[in-house]
């Protein structure tokens, strides 16, 4: 009977939704952000292209936010003080503590609270960032390059005599997490556990048609996440390692740099961050190249060029499709007026198939010069991982490219 009624209740939301997107459809001449409908699915980027043209800044109905496409209005945004991420300041925060209380979320909540850097602005931010930034200097991630080799090649090891091979799950699902277990210090018989935790985290986020189930796994998986980091911090209290997780745990012995949930908060960025992105750069670079032979022939007998075509990659692909920020005051934007609060979806998909920022945008080209992206972000909340991201996958090409 309970299922009937979620099944009746799914088809209910999805029935709205769909009106919705019609209704968007009549004010926005025939544009709609239509999440679910195959034509967005097989190609976002058409759709992000007619918003583009359109309006630069077009308000959806079906996600009740600003869309932003236009390169420039992109790197504003993530750049400006005028917009924040701390959704804790804003009318939305109201909704997510009920709903956090309603399911009895009290971990959640206590997250919410107290985020990780991502959600932060300055001050809380910037000292944030500063002890993270320790974690990730260019001299630290470039002496990683041997280990990052071989654990490619380890993977690799595995699947070579195969006659074929899962490039997700043999390589680009492990490769990430492993060096950021590493990089933090995490057990490597935790690997599995932690991966399971991260992909089921991530299913509770998909939006309309997400089912009260995933909802609930990806609740569990968060709280499983932190208690597992509280588990580990605890235990090392009083002999921390060289490892990232032995700095975060100094730092916030010292005093006011750190609490003990900002340090939960940071160590779960980094895991969640830290791999399910690389992999996405990894599966959808190898998937475009194999779309384009012709490039894939000339990367292959001209290594000198992977890191460009990676450039390309996340430009033509990226792995996150968008970002939210609010109005930090009530405001006047490119002529309009926005209230405080009013959030901002960045779209870094449209932003870089703009034209006024790449010619021919919705070609893609390894030789491509001077590409304009934002897949690692702008501004202050730019990816700190990025350098590590660039290794990683330049790595595995090469290993892929001289094997297969
Ligand atoms: C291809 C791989 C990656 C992509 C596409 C990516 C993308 C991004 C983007 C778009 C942001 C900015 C979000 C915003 O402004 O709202 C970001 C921030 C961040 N990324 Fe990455 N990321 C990648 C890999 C990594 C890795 C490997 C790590 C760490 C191990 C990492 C750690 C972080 C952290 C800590 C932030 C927050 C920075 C801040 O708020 O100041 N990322 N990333």
């Amino acid at each position: 009977m309970k299922s009937f009624f979620s099944k009746f209740k799914n088809l209910l939301l999805i029935g709205a939704y769909k009106t919705l997107v019609i209704f968007e459809k009549l004010t926005n001449k025939g544009i709609a952000l239509d999440f679910i409908s195959k034509d967005y699915i097989d190609n976002p980027y058409k759709t992000y292209n007619l918003m583009r043209s359109h309006k630069p800044i077009l308000f959806s109905q079906t996600t009740r936010l600003h869309w932003v496409t236009k390169m420039e209005f992109a790197q504003e945004m993530l750049r400006d003080k005028r917009f924040s991420v701390d959704d804790r300041k804003y009318p939305i925060a109201e909704k997510r503590r009920k709903e956090f209380k309603k399911a009895g979320r009290e971990i959640m909540l206590e997250q919410f609270e107290n985020p990780s850097m991502l959600k932060l602005d300055p001050p809380d931010h910037s000292r944030i960032r500063k002890l993270v930034q320790y974690g990730f200097t260019n001299r630290y991630i470039t002496s990683l390059e041997p280990e990052i080799k071989k654990i490619v090649e380890d993977c690799l090891d595995k699947v070579h005599n195969q006659d074929s091979f899962d490039l997700i799950e043999d390589l680009a699902k492990p490769l990430p997490a492993i060096v950021i277990a590493k990089m933090m210090g995490l057990p490597n018989e935790d690997l599995d556990q932690f991966q399971a935790w991260s992909e089921d985290l991530l299913v509770g986020v998909g939006g309309i048609g997400t089912s009260k189930e995933d909802i609930k796994k990806s609740g569990d998986a968060y709280e499983a996440l932190i208690r597992y980091f509280e588990e580990i911090i605890l235990s090392r209290k009083n002999s921390p390692g060289d490892d990232f997780i032995g700095k975060l745990i100094q730092a916030e012995e010292e005093g006011d740099k750190l609490n003990i949930k900002e340090m939960y908060g940071t160590c779960l960025l980094l895991l969640i961050a830290g791999h399910e992105t690389t992999t996405r750069l990894i599966g959808n670079g190898m998937f475009t190249l194999f779309n384009h032979q012709d490039q894939m022939m000339h990367l292959k007998n001209n290594y000198d060029l992977i890191p460009n075509a990676i450039e390309e990659m996340l430009r033509y692909e990226p792995p996150v499709h968008a970002t939210v920020r609010f109005a930090e005051n009530d405001m006047i934007y490119d002529g309009k007026t926005y209230k405080r609060g009013t959030p901002f979806a960045v779209s870094i998909a449209g932003a870089n198939r703009d034209p006024e920022a790449n010619a021919n945008p919705n070609e893609f080209d390894i030789l491509r010069e001077d590409i304009k992206h934002i897949s690692f972000g702008y501004g202050p909340h730019m990816c700190i991982g990025a350098s590590l991201a660039r290794i990683e996958s330049r790595i595995a090409f090469e290993s892929l490219f001289e094997r297969f």
